[in-house]
């Protein structure tokens, strides 16, 4: 059943609440290896669902737009003390609705249309608002791209300054959405500050990491910081911004009320509560072990004949070119998802095949860290993993395995589920 219960959504609207009690379920049974998503505290969900969706906030605390503020004003006040004391930061703002408005909001405190930024890619392991040419910044800004090396996976940092020196861009992206090896913030700051480039980290996904002590920080290198606060951060879908003291009114500003009206007050909440999760001694535990579960896994796949980009990871995420196992990324993501283990499709650097259906699959450890498994279990996962993309029309294999998966999970609580 799900916790909180559901008793009055069952009431007024039984098709609903049993999709939501499914849906607890699944996420009760699968090995959830989605490298973006988690388990947020039965404490964040609580936070989530409260009448705090009922208040309009536009504005900041102490300068709102609306009356009522008395409560409001204090729980965003919370979340921001909260993030800026976890993560060193001199500003934070907690009111962007998730990473990609984050980022938008950047580009407008920061850029003109048609201004240059500098980016890893997509398909190279940037995300789609690091300037996409499917994306508003990809449209409205001119991005020019660093990609990672061919042989190494890994970023060249090399490349990255000479295509500053070059084009002399605006604004400089590091971070992105499939990245395993660890981001050097200290070499980006210093292109950054060779070229007079604004230098924007987005942590989006290791910003559990960072929090815990277990990936190196951006502060004091990156001029502006943007996270979501779910990822391996385990709190509500929502997003900040984090900034050095020059930077705090414009980043303000794009967000409200550049880009947005009201904050989503429930949402602010359940951040709140989060980082204060995240401030103590069993959320560093589980950042370094996040770690130790990639690495164990990343381990035993190698063992299993995977090729892992760029040989490895030192974070939570694992990026595997299935190509020397003759599968594509697409059918295999589908027959782990049968097998009870559920991740996604990704394109690898330098993908022959198209992000619809590419050569890869993309993983990470954040959620079943979250559940309590540790790197003993990795041997066994990896072993699932390979017998799935061995059998990918093998129902009968691959329900096995998902009862298998399923039993092993039995024994590992899960927040906001009681069985
Ligand atoms: C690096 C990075 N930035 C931004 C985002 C965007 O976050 P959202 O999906 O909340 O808009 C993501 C999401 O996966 C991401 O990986």
């Amino acid at each position: 059943m799900h916790e909180p219960g559901l008793r009055h959504l069952a009431a007024a609207d039984p098709t609903l609440a049993a999709l939501v009690e499914g849906e607890a379920q699944r996420q009760h049974d699968k090995l959830r290896m989605i490298a973006s998503e988690n388990y947020v505290s039965t404490a964040v969900l609580e936070a989530c669902g409260t009448v705090l969706n009922n208040k309009y906030s536009e504005g900041y605390p102490g300068k709102r737009y609306y009356e009522g503020q008395q409560f409001c004003d204090q729980i965003e006040t919370l979340a921001i003390e909260r993030a800026r004391a976890l993560f060193g930061t001199e500003h934070a703002n907690v009111q962007t609705y998730s990473g990609s408005p984050a980022n938008l909001a950047v580009y407008l405190a920061f850029m003109d249309p048609g201004d240059k930024f500098l980016s890893l890619e997509l398909s190279q392991g940037g995300h789609l608002t690091h300037g996409s040419p499917v994306s508003a910044t990809g449209k409205w800004f001119r991005p020019v791209h660093y990609t990672v090396g061919r042989e190494s996976g890994r970023i060249d940092l090399d490349q990255v300054r000479d295509i500053a020196r070059n084009e002399r861009p605006k604004m400089i992206f590091c971070g992105g959405t499939a990245i395993p090896r660890t981001i050097d913030f200290p070499a980006f700051a210093a292109i950054a500050q060779e070229v007079g480039a604004i230098l924007v980290a987005d942590i989006a996904h290791i910003a559990g990491l960072i929090a815990g002590g277990a990936h190196p920080s951006p502060v004091g290198y990156a001029d502006v910081i943007t996270t979501t606060t779910h990822k391996t951060l385990r709190g509500p879908r929502g997003a900040m911004i984090m900034a050095k003291a020059e930077h705090a009114a414009a980043i303000d500003k794009a967000v409200f009320p550049g880009l947005q009206g009201g904050p989503h007050n429930h949402t602010t909440a359940g951040i709140a509560v989060a980082l204060h999760e995240a401030a103590q001694p069993t959320f560093k535990a589980y950042a370094h072990q996040v770690i130790v579960n990639a690495k164990a896994l990343a381990a035993a796949l190698t063992g299993h004949g995977f090729d892992l980009v760029s040989g490895g990871t030192d974070n939570h995420l694992l990026l595997i070119d299935l190509t020397g196992k003759g599968v594509e990324g697409k059918p295999a993501a589908k027959a782990l998802d049968a097998a009870g283990i559920e991740l996604n499709f990704n394109t690898v650097p330098y993908d022959p095949r198209k992000p619809w259906s590419p050569s890869g699959i993309r993983l990470g450890t954040a959620a079943l860290t979250t559940r309590g498994l540790t790197e003993q279990h990795m041997p066994q996962v990896a072993a699932w993993m390979a017998e799935a993309v061995g059998a990918v029309a093998d129902t009968a294999t691959l329900d096995r395995i998902a009862g298998e998966v399923r039993d092993l999970l039995k024994g590992f609580p899960m927040p906001g589920y009681t069985g």
